[in-house]
C-alpha cells in the first residue's frame, strides 16, 4: 500500500515529457506571432538563405552545410568551416526545425530569428561582419525592393535578414512518411519488419522515452557520454574553436578544457555535462554521420550504442540486451520509417 502511493507520488513528481512517449504525425507547421510568414517574406528569406554574400569571403552560404539535396545538413561528421579553421560539431538537418524548442546540440539558440545571425558571425563559420553584410544587401537594388515589400520600408537589418531566413526555415518540413501513414491508421504504413521495429522502439528499447511527439524529440538534454573523436581532440584547429566557444561563453578553464562540455557551457549545472539535446529523428536514414560531433558512420552503430547502454561514465542509459533479430528490425524502422516527401523546393535566382 505504501510502495504504491510512494509510487503515484514518484509519478507525479515527474516532469510531464517523461510519460508522454507517444509517437505523432508531423502536424501543422507552428507559426511565429512576432514574425508571422507571408509568400514574400519567405521567397525573401530562401534567397538569403543561399547567397554567399552572408560569409566573410564570399564562399558560403547557409545552404553550404544545410543543403536540400541531403535533408539541408551536410553529410559530414563534423560540419564545414570558413578556410583555415575547422568546425567541431555535425550539422543537423532543417527539416522540422520550426518544431525545436531549442536550436542547436546545446540549445543555446530559443529562436530562429535569434540563431540565424550566429553562423554569420561564427569565426568558424561564415565569419562575416553583420555591419558589413547590411551594407552589402542594402547595395543590391533587386533586395531593396523586396525588402521594401516585406517590411514597408527599405531598412535592411540584421533583424530583418533573420527574420526572413527563419521564416523560410519555418517551411521546411516533409509529409507523409511512412510512420506518419502508420499513426494516421493505415496499418500498411509500416513494412511488417519496420512494425516490430516500432515496437522495439517504443517497447523494450526504450527509445521513445526520449525520442517522441512530432519530431521524434523530448526537447531536453541528456548526459548520454557519446565518445569523442580522438582525431578532433588534437587538431589545433578545433582545440581553437572548441576554446573560443568557451571563452564566448565565459568558461574560465577554457584554455585547459579538452572536450566538448555540451549544455554546461550554457547552464553550469553539472547534471548538464555533457549533455546534448535529444536530435531530432525525421530523415535520419539520409543525414548520417550522426551525433553531435558525427562519431557514428551508421545507424547500426548508434543502435549499438545505446544496445550497450551508452558511453562510459553515463548515469542516463542501461544496457538492453536487445537481440541481434531486434536491433535489425530497429534499424529497418528507421530507416524506412522516418523519410518523408521533402519539402516542395525549386532554387532561387540570387540577384
Ligand atoms: C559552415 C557550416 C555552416 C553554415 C555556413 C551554416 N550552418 Fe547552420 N549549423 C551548422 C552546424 C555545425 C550547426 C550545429 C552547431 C551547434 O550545435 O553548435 C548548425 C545549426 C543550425 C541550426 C540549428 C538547427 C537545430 O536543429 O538546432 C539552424 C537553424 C541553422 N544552423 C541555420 C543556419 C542558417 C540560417 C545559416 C546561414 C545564415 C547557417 N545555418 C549556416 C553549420 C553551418
Ligand atoms: C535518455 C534519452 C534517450 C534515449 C532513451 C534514446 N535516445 Fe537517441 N539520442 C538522445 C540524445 C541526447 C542524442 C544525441 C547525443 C549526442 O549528440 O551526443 C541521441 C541521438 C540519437 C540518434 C542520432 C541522431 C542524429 O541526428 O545524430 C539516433 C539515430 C538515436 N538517438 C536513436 C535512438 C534509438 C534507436 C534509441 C533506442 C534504442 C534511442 N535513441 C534512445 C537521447 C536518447
Amino acid at each position: 500500500m505504501k510502495k504504491k502511493l510512494l509510487l503515484i507520488l514518484a509519478v507525479l513528481c515527474l516532469p510531464p515529457n517523461v510519460f508522454a512517449g507517444e509517437l505523432k504525425p508531423f502536424g501543422n507547421i507552428p507559426i511565429s506571432a512576432a514574425n508571422p510568414p507571408t509568400e514574400a517574406k519567405v521567397e525573401l528569406g530562401k534567397k538569403l538563405f543561399f547567397d554567399r554574400r552572408l560569409s566573410g569571403d564570399g564562399t558560403t552560404s547557409c545552404a553550404t552545410c544545410h543543403d536540400p539535396e541531403r535533408h539541408f545538413s551536410d553529410g559530414l561528421p563534423i560540419s564545414l568551416n570558413y578556410p583555415t579553421t575547422r568546425n567541431w560539431r555535425n550539422s543537423p538537418s532543417l527539416i522540422g526545425v520550426a518544431f525545436q524548442k531549442f536550436l542547436f546540440h546545446d540549445g543555446r539558440a530559443a529562436s530562429l530569428e535569434e540563431q540565424a545571425l550566429f553562423p554569420m558571425m561564427s569565426a568558424f563559420e561564415m565569419n562575416q561582419n553583420l555591419d558589413f553584410v547590411e551594407e552589402e544587401i542594402r547595395a543590391v537594388p533587386e533586395y531593396v525592393a523586396e525588402f521594401k515589400k516585406v517590411f514597408g520600408d527599405e531598412d535592411v537589418t540584421r533583424q530583418r535578414i533573420a527574420m526572413t531566413i527563419a521564416a523560410f526555415e519555418r517551411t521546411l518540413v516533409s509529409r507523409d512518411a511512412p510512420l506518419d501513414r502508420f499513426l494516421l491508421g493505415d496499418k500498411n504504413g509500416l513494412s511488417p519488419e519496420a512494425q516490430k521495429g516500432y515496437e522495439v522502439f517504443t517497447g523494450k528499447g526504450k527509445c521513445a522515452e526520449c525520442h517522441f511527439g512530432e519530431k521524434l524529440a523530448d526537447d531536453r538534454f541528456h548526459a548520454l557520454h557519446v565518445p569523442e573523436n580522438p582525431e578532433h581532440l588534437q587538431d589545433p584547429r578545433i582545440v581553437a574553436t572548441r576554446r573560443f566557444v568557451a571563452k564566448v561563453y565565459h568558461y574560465e578553464a577554457y584554455r585547459t578544457l579538452s572536450e566538448d562540455p555540451g549544455r554546461y557551457l550554457i547552464t553550469r549545472e553539472q547534471n548538464d555535462w555533457k549533455a546534448f539535446r535529444t536530435p531530432a529523428l525525421r530523415e535520419i536514414a539520409g543525414t548520417a554521420p550522426y551525433m553531435h560531433n558525427g562519431i557514428y558512420a551508421t545507424l547500426q552503430e548508434v543502435i549499438d550504442f545505446f544496445d550497450a547502454g551508452g558511453g562510459p561514465g553515463n548515469t542516463v542509459l542501461r544496457p538492453l540486451q536487445l537481440s541481434p533479430a531486434e536491433k535489425d528490425q530497429l534499424r529497418i524502422f528507421l530507416e524506412q520509417g522516418l523519410t518523408g516527401k521533402p519539402p516542395a523546393f525549386t532554387y532561387p535566382k540570387i540577384p
